[in-house]
């Protein structure tokens, strides 16, 4: 249709990266994008910490659980939730900063987060970068907060590694899209079939990639959903002033 949906489309992870920099200009591009995006209120309230330290890569890809791509790859994204901005308006004018306490405040600045992530995303893409997003970091976000020198009122929601792909890696098939779209109301009763269907369809690419031992989407997303995958997500927000209890 155009270029963009081309991109957009086309989309899927690269892991693996050429011995390439990516020049300052194009950061200062993905940087520009990612902050044009909308967001909540106009609050402001992420930021990004770039990383092309490879010490630091190193250490980031042992705290996601040893993640190599990340280490590889020439440039590493974190997307921050962001209220110390906000708490120095707070201080600014004299009012108390409450918002961090309540769930509203991490949905909001979640999604800004995303939006982010997507700008970005798409600007690289465009360019021919190759991207996974790190949501392995938040394995351990302490280990993320004290590495990066996050203050209080942030907290680390999300990673990407960009790089010059070294290979173009599989398109992984997503649901039939009626499983994902519904018109003016949500159908329950058509999904079991859709999912049936899916997870015959994920077997021969999951053979293709070497991971049959994944079996199917169903099994393979209830080997993460069966449990709590991060268990210190919660304790290390309270800690950071993101009470979640509002
Ligand atoms: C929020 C988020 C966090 C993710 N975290 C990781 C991660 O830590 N490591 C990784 O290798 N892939 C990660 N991914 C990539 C997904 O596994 C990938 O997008 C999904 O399997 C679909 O494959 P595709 O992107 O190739 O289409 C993440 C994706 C998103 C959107």
């Amino acid at each position: 249709m155009n270029k963009t949906i081309e991109v957009m489309k086309n989309h899927r992870s690269i892991r693996s990266y050429l011995d390439k920099e990516v020049p300052d200009a194009i950061i200062d591009e993905l940087v520009a994008v990612a902050q044009a995006a909308p967001n909540s209120i106009n609050g402001q309230q992420t930021s990004l910490v770039i990383v092309r330290d490879k010490q630091k890569k190193k250490q980031i890809a042992e705290i996601a659980g040893g993640q190599h791509w990340i280490a590889q790859a020439p440039l590493f994204i974190l997307v921050v939730a962001d209220f110390y901005k906000s708490k120095l308006a707070a201080e600014k004018v004299g009012k108390p900063l409450v918002i961090p306490e309540s769930v509203e405040a991490t949905i909001a600045v979640s999604i800004d987060a995303g939006i982010c992530l997507q700008s970005i995303i798409t600007a690289a893409e465009s360019l021919d970068l190759g991207i996974v997003p790190i949501g392995g970091i938040r394995n351990n976000p302490a280990a993320i907060i004290s590495l990066l020198n996050l203050p209080e009122y942030t907290f680390p929601l999300n990673g990407l590694t960009v790089g010059y792909p070294a290979d173009r890696s599989h398109k992984k098939p997503r649901m039939p899209v009626a499983a994902f779209r519904h018109d003016e109301i949500y159908e329950t009763t058509k999904l079991p079939k859709l999912i049936d269907e899916y997870d015959v369809l994920m077997q021969p690419y999951l053979k293709s990639v070497g991971r049959e031992n994944e079996v199917n989407w169903s099994n393979q997303t209830m080997n993460f959903y069966s449990f709590v995958y991060f268990p210190t997500v919660y304790p290390t927000m309270k800690l950071q002033g993101f009470k979640n209890d509002k």
